[in-house]
């Protein structure tokens, strides 16, 4: 079937559409109702059908007799570890986890979180939780203690599952006591904290709260899967928005299985039994759908690689990594490969034989900019694919669909919307634009499988953030523009959201914290380009009287607090004091202004200035400063 064929179809019979990629699962009752909507008005899929993901992901092929087959390979080169867990293996060591996580009281509907580094563990976890039809809600490893503390009093988890600790390029990451901190800060007590403890570091365990998790799982039984509705949550994944409060993302049972098991056919062209690596963190959205879920539930083997794409121990490890597992298709952040050209811009690590079995590299979590483009396909001799997704989708949004048709590729494009996502780009009313006229991109609805139905415990924000904005579509936050081909560009975020090394993160929230600093009489922060991690964030700060002369031990005092409040992967590493801020004369900082100024576009100074000299003062100081301006080809 062509492309177009199957996206007029998933248009224009959704309901037809969607019915047949659902009876691709095994449902413990298949659904009745394919769309409808629930008490919100919230359109919803398969409301009446039951399963359980877990039972999908693992159960099911054992039955089907892949209970030998590899499900998981680990690959640490920071610990020096291998090892494959076949589904039988997989299957077992989930259902004794999940008996633990019951003798702690765990039961359907209950939230998890879970705080781990890159190891089996935290995707054993995962799995548990959905087996025991709980709600999980996973942690990035890199946020720190305050950050953990709000997703926890949000979340309000029954258990905490945690390991002693992480290992990052020459450091160990105790999460332990960051964990503790956390805990002390929360005002929500979770009833035990389970940790995993590594042999690297061991953690000091609390009386009482913390369960060691060799002893809770000797003393638990294998537990069965418990049935949900497809309308139940999975898990709730929390991501920055525009504010210093992140956002839950709800995901649902059953809309994610279909359509991350459709994608695995559709977008990627995965079989059943070929490797799968998504060279990515649980603790991001990718790896909760490509790391987890799709390859599992599509009975592919999942490489969980806990290293870096350069310096564990060099910028040779995805080729090495693809060659010793035949890894069929890798996906990864652009800023990973740019890592991987600035250390061998020849590729000199990289033997082409070695990568006879690759077929494609996906890249998503930021733009992929040409020159990145160019010379992966360049080194690699590789199909090359840039797709477009959100945490709120939890699948690709646009992407070359090639299991389906191979799009001829453009550079700066994520190809096509995939079945079901009806794109389009907006102007600031919220009409339709013609072709290659840049805009909001929207998204129309109905939206499809797995795309959120809500934010945790406030539907309001969900409304007010994502759907009102455009009656009758949920608004991405991205813009960009659609070609006379239908080709769709992205060309970044219209909110206050930046990327940094394929991290989403907030300048709103760096703004909170850096305000919280005595001093700190007024500040922006805002996004400049940077050629390793995409973006970069750049604090600017008014002083308040009095402070003036100590200007530069108050600079390093903000970088410290953007670490110790959100954590080192904010990358938050420059906080300039500035006489004045450019400002309307409304009073709001004209911080579009200082982006197009800090990355050496061209801009116009708007009429609505409040003291146009503001302007030439920043420029003077960006430039005494050596804040390099670095513009992104392409
Ligand atoms: N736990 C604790 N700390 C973490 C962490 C984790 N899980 N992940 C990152 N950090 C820390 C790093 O140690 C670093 O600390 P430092 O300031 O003390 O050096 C800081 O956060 C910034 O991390 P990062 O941006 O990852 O920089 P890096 O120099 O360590 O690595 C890259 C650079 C490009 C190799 C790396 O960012 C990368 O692989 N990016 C790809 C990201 C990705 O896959 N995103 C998922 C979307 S698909
Ligand atoms: P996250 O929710 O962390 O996956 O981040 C989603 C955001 O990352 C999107 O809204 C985009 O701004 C950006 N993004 C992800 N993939 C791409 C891509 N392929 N091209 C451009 N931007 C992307």
């Amino acid at each position: 079937m062509s492309y177009a064929a199957e996206y007029q179809r998933s248009i224009e019979q959704p309901e037809q559409f969607w019915k047949e990629k659902a009876q691709a699962l095994e449902w413990f009752q298949f659904p009745k109702t394919i769309l409808s909507q629930d008490e919100n008005g919230m359109d919803r899929w398969f409301a009446d059908g039951e399963l359980n993901t877990c039972y999908l992901a693992l159960d099911h092929h054992v039955e089907q007799g892949r209970g030998e087959q590899a499900a998981l390979i680990y690959d640490s080169p920071v610990t020096a570890t291998k090892k494959t867990y076949s589904y039988r293996e997989l299957r077992d060591e989930v259902s004794l986890f999940a008996g633990a996580l019951k003798q702690q009281g765990v039961t359907k509907g209950d939230t998890v979180v879970i705080y781990m580094p890159m190891i089996p563990q935290a995707v054993i976890a995962m799995l548990a939780v959905a087996r025991l039809g709980a709600i999980h809600s996973v942690v990035f490893g890199g946020f720190a203690p305050h950050e953990l503390a709000v997703r926890i009093d949000d979340a309000k988890p029954k258990v905490v599952v945690t390991a002693s600790c992480g290992i990052e390029i020459a450091r160990i990451v105790s999460y332990k006591p960051l964990l503790d901190d956390a805990l002390e800060q929360a005002s929500h007590k979770p009833h035990a904290c389970i940790v995993y403890q590594r042999e690297q570091e061991l953690a000091t365990l609390q009386e009482g709260r913390d369960v060691d998790w060799l002893e809770a799982v000797a003393h638990a039984h294998p537990t069965d899967c418990t049935p949900v509705k497809a309308t139940d949550p999975l898990y709730i994944l929390y991501t920055s928005g525009t504010t210093g409060k992140p956002k839950g993302v709800v995901r649902d049972n059953g809309g994610h299985a279909v359509a991350l098991n459709y994608s695995m056919s559709a977008i990627y062209n995965m079989q059943p039994g070929e490797v799968f690596w998504a060279a990515s963190d649980v603790g991001w959205v990718v790896g909760h759908s490509y790391i987890v879920y799709g390859p599992l539930l599509h009975g592919c083997t999942t490489v969980v690689y806990e290293g870096k794409p350069i310096k564990t121990p060099d910028a040779g490890e995805f080729w090495r990594v693809c060659k010793e597992y035949d890894v069929k298709t890798l996906f990864a952040a652009p800023t990973a490969f740019r890592a991987i050209r600035k250390e061998d811009p020849h590729a000199e690590l990289l033997n082409k034989e070695d990568l006879a079995g690759l077929r494609v590299i996906f890249m998503a979590g930021e733009r992929l900019d040409p020159p990145t483009y160019e010379w992966t396909k360049a080194v690699t001799g590789k199909c090359i694919v840039d797709h477009w997704w959100q945490t709120e989708t939890g699948w690709a949004i646009c992407a070359n669909p090639i299991g389906i048709e191979m799009k001829i590729a453009k550079a700066g494009s994520s190809t096509v919307p995939t079945p079901g996502f009806q794109v389009q780009v907006l102007d600031d009313r919220g009409e339709p634009l013609p072709a290659n006229e840049q805009g909001s991109i929207a998204l129309k609805r109905p939206l499809p499988p797995s795309c959120l139905p809500t934010i945790w415990g406030d539907i309001e924000r969900f409304k007010s953030g994502y759907l009102n904005v455009y009656p009758g579509y949920y608004t991405s936050g991205d813009g960009g523009y659609i070609d006379e081909d239908g080709y769709v560009f992205i060309m970044g975020r219209t909110d206050d959201v930046i990327n940094v090394a394929g991290h989403r993160l907030s300048t709103g929230e760096m703004e909170e914290v850096v305000a919280m600093h005595e001093a700190v009489a007024e500040c922006c922060v805002i996004g400049i380009n940077d050629e390793l991690k995409g973006q970069l964030p750049l604090g600017m700060v008014l002083l308040k009287n009095g402070y003036e002369d100590h200007a530069e031990k108050i600079q390093d005092e903000l970088v410290a607090l953007v670490r110790k409040e959100i954590g080192a992967l904010a990358c938050f590493k420059i906080a300039l004091v500035v006489p004045r801020l450019p400002k309307t004369r409304s009073g709001k900082i004209l911080r579009k202004l200082l982006r197009q100024i800090a990355s050496g576009e061209e801009f116009t100074i708007p009429s609505t200035i409040d003291d146009p000299n503001s302007i030439h003062d920043i420029q003077e100081l960006m430039l005494e400063k050596g804040i390099v301006v670095q513009q992104m080809a392409g």
